[in-house]
């Protein structure tokens, strides 16, 4: 494993391995011993998006593991006044040991990594999320003990998130289903390799998506970038929230989680975001975990 750019391109065995490395680091960080795997190593951040969690988790995650971490705004950097990526690429590579960057477009992560040469990790594109993702998984196993027989559903836009859980599920061997309004659906090369893998199920009717689910996720409605589209997206959404009559179709001891930030009253209800707050507060927690785990593979 050389970068991380999407999850699809992690072997199951590389996933699970990645999995395994963030539950030792989060037992070692609660019984506070110190790690220093990464002592000396510096990864630049950009960020062409805003982030909470994912400029923390990674800033704190550098911290935690010896090394160093440098937040670089689009606003500052000159890749924000047009010099080209296959530049910076080559430019950071020369500073430092690894970059992670949150963009828009896919095709900018995979030409950082394509011109750069050190590890390049994908903070979120308008494509997939894989750094959410693992942080997802770890907590599914967590709670459940495995992925043994699961079923993960989805209710919303079939956006990076959505593409990425479904990786993500058929990687792990979980069932998993989307409901989403007709034009919203997640990528169409990533679905038809999901059907082929998996047990995948592409629905517009959400109680069919959530029937016997054991974890039921969503996101928001209206994505970073996506602000002009929220009235339009407003009505297309409707419908598709998780609230008590879909978590209902549910299993009864089904999970709820949430990438955040989380809309209450849109894509969630005030009273389904609060009783599932603990899973969903340690999901972002793992965040950490999973991305110091990320690091150590790859800065290492
Ligand atoms: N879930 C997530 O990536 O959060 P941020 O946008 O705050 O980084
Ligand atoms: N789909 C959301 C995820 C935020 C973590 C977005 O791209 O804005």
């Amino acid at each position: 494993m050389k970068h991380l750019l999407k999850l699809a391109d992690l072997s199951r065995e590389e996933l699970l391995s990645i999995l395994n490395l963030a539950d030792q680091l989060k037992y070692e960080r609660k019984n506070g011993v110190v790690n220093e795997t990464l002592k000396g190593k510096k990864l630049g951040m950009i960020f062409q998006k805003s982030s909470t969690r994912t400029r923390v988790s990674f800033e704190v995650g550098m911290y935690e593991l010896g090394g160093y971490a440098l937040f670089l705004s689009n606003r500052d950097l000159q890749i924000g006044r047009g010099e080209p990526v296959e530049d910076t690429a080559r430019v950071l590579s020369r500073y430092l040991d690894g970059i992670m960057i949150r963009t828009f477009e896919q095709k900018e992560v995979e030409d950082l990594a394509k011109y750069g040469t050190v590890p390049v990790i994908n903070g979120l594109t308008d494509y997939c999320h894989p750094c959410q993702v693992l942080a997802d998984l770890m907590t599914v196993r967590e709670r459940k003990g495995s992925f043994k027989n699961l079923k993960l559903c989805f209710i919303g836009d079939g956006n990076n998130m959505a593409n990425s859980l479904m990786v993500g599920a058929v990687k792990t061997g979980m069932a998993f289903s989307i409901a989403c309004p007709k034009g919203y659906e997640p990528d169409a090369d990533l679905v038809k390799w999901a059907k082929e893998n998996g047990d995948v199920t592409v629905t517009e009717d959400v109680i069919e998506a959530a029937k016997g689910a054991d974890v039921v996720y969503t996101d928001v409605w209206a994505s970073m970038g996506q602000e002009e589209e929220k009235k339009l997206r407003e009505k297309a959404f409707a419908g598709y929230q998780i609230n008590a009559n879909v978590m209902k179709a549910a299993k009864k001891d089904a999970m709820v989680l949430h990438c955040l930030p989380a809309h209450r009253g849109e894509e969630i209800s005030a009273d389904v975001f609060e009783a599932h707050a603990d899973e969903i507060f340690e999901e972002a927690e793992n965040r950490l975990h999973a991305q110091k785990a990320v690091l150590c593979k790859l800065l290492r």
